[in-house]
């Protein structure tokens, strides 16, 4: 039921660094997932907790004992691998009951604990079965058992539900974070599916390039995003370029996009001229033809339709040419046309800004 703390953590291999600079205290018996995209070091970063690797410079601490030197198999860590790592020719049982083993439990002792764990995750009546006779739910959980036997406190999960078909992986999810609270233990959850970090979490670390960009409850990451990368990664955002123009009465900043198009947005703290990234969440926008005239509100023409299903979504062509994308429940109103125009609104309390990124803006979208 540990503390997890890394300061300073860096790994290099030759030239790339995986893990660069990160500090990150994950609380004792919380839900934390590591999220991003692939290569960005999210395996890394679990390997070094567990012991697998070796830093090239910084601390890892585990219930506040400083592990750098500590080998793998006295950390009291379990990693569940993507692929669960079960051994075919063993039951589920023996898969269990392996690590106890292994670590010179005699046979009394390793039996008491394999029964434990067993009906800790609920999986007793299945323990003759070999791995390929169980669901991949089920393999999973003899995963979790196999590292509670082994003494595990702190669970790592690297991408655990990676293998499942998406309706499984959506069940088990929740599954598995219940299990790990049940059992009041700590686990860190690898992923670069946003949707499940969002949906298990407690808090999110969101990584790219070696580095953390933002920790946060889901909410938090969805609502103040920090970033363009966070806006992009999480969730789904409008992005539009412009210059900063002045300040309102509120403090807010007025920006002027494309074509002289001026509108307000929350956060006065750039200077005039500086060159911005306006975002939205396209559910924040209000849509609709009959909209009056007036701040924030621009007028454009559906260029094309998407029903998902609970929502509507609408892809707009503003009339300064700039693309934004709008959803809006399927059950809250009539339904534009292709072709129509129509008038967008965008409440100010729901827009960011930030600085326009050196790369320019498609290398920052560039999910890398
Ligand atoms: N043993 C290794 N030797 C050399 N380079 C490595 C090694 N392990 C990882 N890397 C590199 O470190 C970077 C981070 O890799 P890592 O496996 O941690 O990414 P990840 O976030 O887990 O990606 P994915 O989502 O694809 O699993 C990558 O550029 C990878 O090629
Ligand atoms: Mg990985």
């Amino acid at each position: 039921m540990p503390e997890v703390r890394v300061v300073n953590l860096t790994k290099k291999f030759d030239n790339i660094t995986a893990v660069d600079n990160v500090t990150l205290t994950i609380h004792d018996q919380e839900y934390f997932s590591l999220l991003g995209p692939s290569g960005c070091g999210k395996t890394t970063l679990l390997r070094l907790i567990a012991g697998l690797i070796e830093p090239t410079s910084g601390e890892i601490y585990i219930g506040n004992k400083l592990v750098n030197d500590m080998p793998p198999e006295d950390r009291d860590v379990g990693f569940v691998f993507q692929t669960f790592a079960l051994f075919p020719h063993m039951t589920a049982w023996n898969n269990v009951i392996y690590g106890p083993k292994v670590k010179g439990f005699d046979m009394a002792e390793a039996t008491t604990v394999g029964h434990e764990v067993l009906e800790m995750v609920k999986l007793h009546e299945r323990l003759d079965a070999y791995p390929s006779e169980l669901s991949g739910g089920m393999m999973q959980r003899v995963a979790v058992a196999r590292a509670l036997a082994a003494g595990a406190q702190l669970l790592l999960m690297d991408e655990a539900l990676g293998q499942l078909d998406a309706k499984v992986r959506n069940e088990i999810r929740y599954e598995i974070r219940k299990m790990a609270k049940d059992l009041k233990l700590t686990g860190i959850h690898v992923t670069h599916d946003q949707s499940e970090a969002m949906a298990i979490s407690d808090r999110i670390a969101v990584m790219r390039k070696g580095k953390i960009l933002q920790i946060g409850t889901p909410q938090e990451l969805y609502m103040k995003p920090e970033s363009i990368f966070v806006a992009h990664f999480i969730g789904e955002s409008n992005f539009l370029e412009g210059y900063v123009v002045g300040k309102t009465e509120d403090g807010n900043v007025l920006i002027e996009l494309r074509e002289d198009t001026k509108v307000e947005a929350l956060n006065g703290s750039f200077s005039e001229d500086t060159q911005v990234v306006l975002s939205m969440r396209p559910e924040t926008l209000i849509v609709e033809p009959g909209l009056e005239e007036g701040n924030n509100v621009l007028s454009g023409t559906v260029e094309r339709i998407t029903f998902e299903g609970a929502n509507i979504r609408y892809e707009i062509r503003l009339d300064n040419e700039e693309m934004i994308v709008a959803v809006k429940p399927t059950l809250s109103g009539d339904w534009l046309k292709v072709g129509e125009r129509t008038k967008v609104f965008l409440p100010v309390d729901y827009t960011h800004v930030f600085p326009y990124p050196e790369a320019g803006l498609k290398e920052e979208l560039s999910v890398a």
